[in-house]
């Protein structure tokens, strides 16, 4: 069995006073969902207040972004063993803006995936198709070749933490999401590629969530179907009410 995640993806918003005060309003509305695992995803300047603020609760708090290197001369870069001893505990890796803005590619991300995964961080791995690609149907390859290069030179053994989150980029912050049927396509074509690189035993263990203009009223529908184990979801989670009724719509 797959325990759903629902993970939040602030992007560039919230100051630590700002996110913490969104966890105090938050923790009271989901505290009975031990069925789902939470995750926060808040920037850089707000992860200590964020994982001091979540230490009691069963919410976990995870960087949006960081350097694959322990340490060198990478101005403006954050390493994994930072987040490590800051105590986050997940990482996003690869999301679209950071390949489309800041020239991530599936290389970087194979390298980020790695380090994440030497340091036990559980790493959220962004694939996805853009509206030229879907459109050209050229989705299936893209998203095989983005899987592939990602999970490139790891021993399957090392996989187990491995979470994928499917965010076509033509639904992402556009208020356009796919339907349930589009993703649960791309979430089957997504779990035989990690078969076939990595077992069947790694890819039926594995994560798919869905993201790209996640809300309430299209969670349920989402994340009932059997390929997609819970959310990334950008906009809708900066409000705390918002974020909550995703949770509790998901769940049943
Ligand atoms: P969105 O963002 O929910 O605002 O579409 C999702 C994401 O970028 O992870």
């Amino acid at each position: 069995m797959r325990k759903l995640l629902i993970a939040a993806n602030w992007k560039m918003y919230k100051t630590p006073a700002e996110s913490t005060a969104f966890l105090t309003a938050f923790a009271p509305l989901v505290k009975h969902h031990d069925k789902t695992e939470i995750v926060l995803c808040p920037s850089m300047t707000s992860l200590p207040a964020l994982v001091d603020a979540a230490r009691s609760k069963s919410v976990s708090i995870g960087a949006q972004n960081m350097h694959w290197l322990n340490e060198g001369a990478y101005t403006g870069e954050t390493s994994p063993t930072m987040l490590t001893a800051i105590g986050a505990t997940h990482v996003l890796i690869g999301h679209s803006e950071r390949r489309q803005y800041f020239n991530e590619t599936d290389t970087t991300v194979n390298l980020k995936l790695k380090s994440a995964l030497a340091h036990s961080l559980t790493p959220i791995v962004c694939v996805g198709e853009h509206l030229n690609e879907r459109e050209s149907n050229l989705t299936a390859n893209v998203l095989k070749l983005q899987v592939s290069v990602a999970l490139e030179g790891i021993d399957p053994a090392a996989l187990a933490p491995l979470v994928i989150a499917y965010e076509p980029v033509w639904a992402i912050g556009t208020g356009r999401t796919a339907t349930p049927e589009i993703a649960e396509e791309a979430h089957k074509i997504i779990r035989t590629q990690i078969a076939q690189v990595a077992g069947s035993s790694v890819a039926a263990a594995t994560r798919i969530l869905y993201g790209g203009s996640v809300k309430p009223d299209n969670a349920t529908a989402l994340c009932r179907l059997d390929d997609i184990d819970g959310a990334l979801v950008g906009g809708a989670s900066l409000d705390p009410a918002s974020f909550a009724q995703i949770i509790i719509n998901a769940t049943h």
